[in-house]
């Protein structure tokens, strides 16, 4: 048994199926290429047939990632599987993750088929895979309520077939650690075959338990791959999170004894990316990237911190890639500075081009606010680089005014598709005007399903306010995020970009395991 444990990350697929988190092509890309700079083994990038935008997507990632292998998840059918090995071609290490339901419940109500059709079914799909691409892994859906004779005769099936990875899904979040644990133990000590492939979990944590099975999963039943996603995104209560799991392993290495290939410095920049993406802000007190997580308040913890740091801490907050909150850069900081701190934060510019636009627009919030952190610069470049995709609308100015007693207005100029537009409009406060300012020109007829805002850095008012909006057309619900210092500019930052969503033809899509 090898003690290197693989990290499969599903951000990208799992992750995205979650309600509001579709992201597009070059969305998916910007955070397939942070999960390389974080060294996960496995990106599971999408589901290659679910739709013509997850096609690109794995297929623009499979192009770009030469570090990590690309996966694409596929039904256990021809065309599934035919699809998501075109999607593929081309890359460095591709694998194709095929599954199909095996619990009763699955097969009777949802497959409609005998036990016998999905054993035929995993079969054969498990063959084609192989004759496409030489990693394939293969997943009992709902594995854990299955039966546990059929998945033994459903695996040894598999394996025979050639799957060189065997994934137990708790699909609905149900299992207990110890039991989970001996769940996959006994599958293993009954398939005569068992050791020919690696085996995964894979926990949904409905319960609140994805971490704990998965653990259990490896400790007690042996598996080497864990499934899990950045700040645990995904459908309902999410998946196993990829940032507690890691830095389990790593910090409680004398009891687990294994190896890790993760770069736990990208963690925290993998995990703003993925809030800023999806909209889907991270809670002040989740463990390792939580803005709470190394914060100190108690006089007694403080006191105990300055004299010895491990007597209250068991990570440090800047090996998993908190910068120490530090002022990095002000105004009369040079181009060189700004560009070795990118370097430094792990921020890949695509030209010289890209830098200058950055700086010019890090000098013009260095102007309105004194103390430039890095998570400001790391807003700054977020904010650019989804920008970048497609910029139907942006903004040029705005104003408002607000009094006691009186009811606000705003002014907003912003550009429409080229051509220079002005609306005004009062309403609730002056966020509300600003928005309906840019709608009563736009007229985009979307619903506003969310709205939040957040301090960039905290401890001071001077910090900038990031604002996610979430728009919902026609069953295409997309994000938007904006952040200055001004929160009434940032939520309409925030409206046009997800107009820019909106009305882009790059298409989300919202995978379906
Ligand atoms: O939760 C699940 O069962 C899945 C499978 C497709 C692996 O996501
Ligand atoms: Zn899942």
């Amino acid at each position: 048994m090898t003690d290197k444990l693989v990290i499969f990350d599903t951000t990208l697929r799992d992750g995205e199926q979650s309600p509001g988190a579709s992201m597009t092509r070059d969305e998916k890309l910007r955070i397939a290429r942070q999960l390389e700079r974080l060294k996960v083994d496995v990106i599971e990038a999408g589901f290659a047939a679910s739709s013509n935008g997850d096609f690109e997507a794995v297929k623009a990632i499979a192009q770009v990632i030469k570090d990590s292998t690309v996966c694409s998840l596929a039904r256990a059918n021809d065309r599934d599987i035919g699809r998501a090995a075109d999607a593929l071609e081309g890359a460095a290490s591709a694998r194709i993750h095929t599954f199909i339901a095996t619990s009763a419940l699955h097969m009777e109500k949802k497959l409609r088929m005998t036990p016998d059709e999905v054993f035929e079914q995993a079969k054969l799909a498990v063959r084609y895979a192989r004759s496409r691409v030489g990693d394939v892994e293969f997943s009992p859906e709902d594995g854990y309520r299955s039966d546990p004779d059929f998945l033994c005769r459903v695996i040894e099936a598999v394996i025979n077939e050639g799957a060189t990875t065997i994934n137990i899904p708790d699909t609905v979040g149900y299992a207990v650690p110890e039991l989970y644990g001996n769940f996959i133990k006994n599958l293993r000590e009954r398939i005569p075959n068992s050791d020919k492939a690696i085996w995964s979990v894979h926990c949904h944590n409905d319960l609140g338990m994805a971490v704990a099975n998965s653990l259990a999963g490896v400790q007690i039943g042996g598996a080497r791959q864990i499934e899990c996603t950045i700040n645990g995104l995904g459908e309902r209560a999410g998946n196993c999170s990829l940032e507690e799991v890691v830095m389990a392993v790593r910090t409680r290495r004398d009891y687990f004894k294994l190896d890790v290939g993760v770069d736990i410095s990208q963690i925290v920049p993998a995990s703003r990316m993925v809030s800023q993406t999806t909209g889907f802000v991270v809670q002040p007190n989740k463990a390792v990237v939580g803005a709470n997580a190394f914060a100190h308040a108690s006089g007694i913890h403080q006191d105990g911190v300055l004299k010895a740091r491990d007597t209250y801490e068991i990570m440090r907050a800047e090996d998993v890639g908190w910068s120490a909150n530090k002022i990095v850069l002000g105004k009369l900081s040079g181009r060189n500075a700004f560009k070795q701190r990118l370097q430094e934060l792990g921020i890949v510019m695509e030209s010289e081009a890209e830098v200058n636009t950055a700086f010019a627009k890090f000098k013009e919030l260095a102007d309105r606010k004194s103390e430039i952190f890095d998570e400001d610069i790391l807003a700054l470049v977020s904010e650019e680089q989804a920008g970048s995709m497609t910029e139907l609308y942006s903004l040029v100015s705005l104003s408002q005014s607000s009094e006691t007693g009186e009811k606000p207005q705003a002014t907003v100029v912003f550009n429409a598709r080229g051509v220079e537009t002005m609306g005004t409009s009062s309403g609730n406060g002056p966020v509300d005007a600003s928005l309906k300012a840019i709608e009563g020109h736009v007229n985009s007829g979307a619903e506003l399903v969310l709205y939040s805002v957040n301090a960039i850095t905290s401890g001071s008012t001077e910090s900038q306010g990031e604002v996610t909006v979430r728009l919902q057309h026609s069953g295409r619900v997309v994000n938007g995020v904006g952040a200055d210092p001004d929160i009434v500019v940032a939520s309409a930052k925030a409206y046009l970009s997800a107009l820019n969503k909106l009305h882009s033809t790059a298409e989300r899509v919202a995978a379906q395991g």
